[in-house]
This record gives C-alpha cells, sequence and structure tokens, in this order.
C-alpha cells in the first residue's frame, strides 16, 4: 500500500520594500486625558522613557533602510506622537484628519501643513475620520474602521477622493477602538489584482466584518485574544521585516512560519497612551522625496 507523505510546507521568500514614514518625538507625550481605555490619567507617564522607546523604533527602521520624516511635536499635544492618525494618502494626494475628539484637534493644522509643504495635493476632509488609523490600504481597495472613531461619511469621502473601493469592517471592542489596532497589512505593496497577506484579530470586529474578511483574505493569519490584548497587531510591515511589540510571542511564531522576519520593538510606555507601533507610523505614499 503506498503511503502519502507530504512534504514539510515552505515558508515563502518575503521581499522587502523600502517606506517613506512620518514620525513625531514624543517630546511632550504624557497622558493627560482620557479618550480610549488605555489612558489613564492617574497612572504616572515616564517622558524620557518614551522618547528612548521611540528612538529605537526610529533607529530600526533608518537602520534597514527606511526613510523617516519628522514633523516637530507641539506643547500641549502629548497625542501627536501617534502620527498614523495624521493622515491617510495614496499617490500624493493626503487626506488630513478631523478627530473625533476636542483634545486632538489642535493637531489638524499641523499635519495639513507639512502634508502642503512637502508636495502632497491635500483634499478633504469634510467628515471626522483619524487617517491611518482607520484606514489602511489592502492592495487596491482601502479597508476602513468604523464603530468609535471614524465615520462612514468620511468612508464615502475617502472613496470619491481616491477613486477606489473602500471596505467598511465595524469594531466592537472599545479596546481596539482604531482599524490598525485590530488589523495588518503585512504586504505594503502587491501587482495589481493581487489580495495582500494580512493579519487581523478577529473578536474586534462584528459578525459581518468577519465574514467580509474571511471571504476577502482566506489566506490571513488569524491573532489570539492574548495577542491582541498587548497591541501586537498595531505593527508595521515592509513586505519582509515586520515591526511588533516583543509581548506577540503567538503572532511572532505565526510571521516566522509565513516567512516574514519579525523585529520585535518595545513600546510599553506609549502603550500608556493607547498606541504601539503602528500609531507611531504614517505611511508616506508620493509628495516631494
Ligand atoms: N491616545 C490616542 C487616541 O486615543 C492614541 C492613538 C493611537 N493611534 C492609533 N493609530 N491607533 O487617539
Amino acid at each position: 500500500m503506498s503511503q502519502t507523505v507530504s512534504a514539510p510546507a515552505e515558508a515563502p521568500d518575503r521581499t522587502q520594500r523600502i517606506r517613506r514614514y512620518l514620525m513625531c518625538r514624543p517630546e511632550f507625550f504624557t497622558v493627560s486625558y482620557s479618550i480610549n481605555p488605555w489612558m489613564e490619567p492617574a497612572h504616572p507617564t515616564d517622558t524620557a522613557r518614551a522618547v528612548a522607546q521611540w528612538q529605537t523604533l526610529y533607529d530600526t527602521y533608518v537602520a534597514l533602510g527606511h526613510k523617516v520624516e519628522l514633523i516637530d511635536p507641539q506643547p500641549g499635544l502629548p497625542d501627536m506622537v501617534y502620527t498614523a492618525n495624521g493622515g491617510f494618502m495614496v499617490d500624493g494626494v493626503a487626506y488630513p484628519p478631523k478627530f473625533r475628539h476636542a483634545e486632538r484637534q489642535g493637531e489638524e493644522p499641523w499635519f495639513t501643513e507639512w502634508f502642503r509643504a512637502n508636495g502632497f495635493e491635500v483634499a478633504g476632509p469634510e467628515f471626522t475620520n483619524e487617517g491611518e488609523g482607520d484606514f489602511l490600504l489592502a492592495g487596491d481597495v482601502i479597508l476602513a474602521g468604523r464603530g468609535f472613531r471614524s465615520t462612514d461619511d468620511s468612508h464615502g469621502e475617502l472613496a470619491r477622493i481616491f477613486g477606489r473601493e473602500v471596505v467598511s469592517l465595524t469594531l466592537v471592542d472599545p479596546r481596539f477602538y482604531h482599524l490598525d489596532t485590530a488589523l495588518s497589512v503585512l504586504d505594503p505593496e502587491v501587482a495589481p489584482g493581487q489580495t495582500p497577506t494580512i493579519a487581523y484579530l478577529p473578536g474586534a470586529f462584528d459578525d459581518a466584518s468577519r465574514l467580509i474578511l474571511e471571504e476577502r483574505f482566506p489566506d490571513a493569519i488569524r491573532v489570539s485574544d492574548a495577542d491582541g490584548a498587548v497591541f501586537g497587531l498595531n505593527s508595521a510591515s515592509d513586505g519582509k521585516n515586520v515591526f511588533i511589540s516583543p509581548r506577540a510571542t503567538g503572532f511572532e511564531a505565526q510571521l516566522r512560519e509565513r516567512g516574514y522576519t519579525p523585529v520585535l520593538i518595545d513600546l510599553s510606555e506609549l502603550l500608556l497612551g493607547g498606541g504601539g507601533i503602528k500609531c507611531c507610523t504614517l505611511e508616506l505614499r508620493g509628495g516631494a522625496k
């Protein structure tokens, strides 16, 4: 009787794509108000530690060949370090944020001005949206979060401005209030018509959104609740290196199985504000070099 022995599945080779990011040194970081369940103003924060952890992320990006631009931090805007919320851009067109909470609205003109000064065409915004915190480019489509911060109207505005399909996904767990805390796109560039690999935390989404994700991304990495709870999905990827929290050990193993190289960066101090690696990283697509 013949026996079928299946060869161990080979992890595919992954290709790094050089990225261009916008970051903001957390010189004024503190937790003085609470607009998400992670923020406890009574809990002391250490700004020097936040800066040192942030610096490690910055240095790691640069050491791996990425180009990192900086926007000046502003006193009184402690959340400005989370530049992912500073906008969303494709092909040199930037859609600035319109923050849900008054505490962050002072950031809007600084980001808008930065885009103008750096060769981006600025479009909108008319509606409440929190940039790449809620909008993630996944191949040809834009995945868009709703439920806590960005509104449905902003999803429509996004579709009009960028002329792309926008797939709305509903977040239901207040700990995962931005899409980038619950879903990560692992391949920042794919050929037209191709689907990138994504990773997500199923429990952060409502049933309808989970179905959409299963249908569109059958090969996705589904991350455990334990890894999600330490902000494991709040990660950046260049297609090969995936920058994740050292606490997300299960996700780390899943990434290795798929041929990615996890790069562990601890931003525990910035987690006190409810943000992690991806929150501190805005992807720049286009604009002057
Ligand atoms: N304290 C910030 C807020 O609540 C954290 C933002 C985190 N950013 C992100 N892209 N998830 O708005």
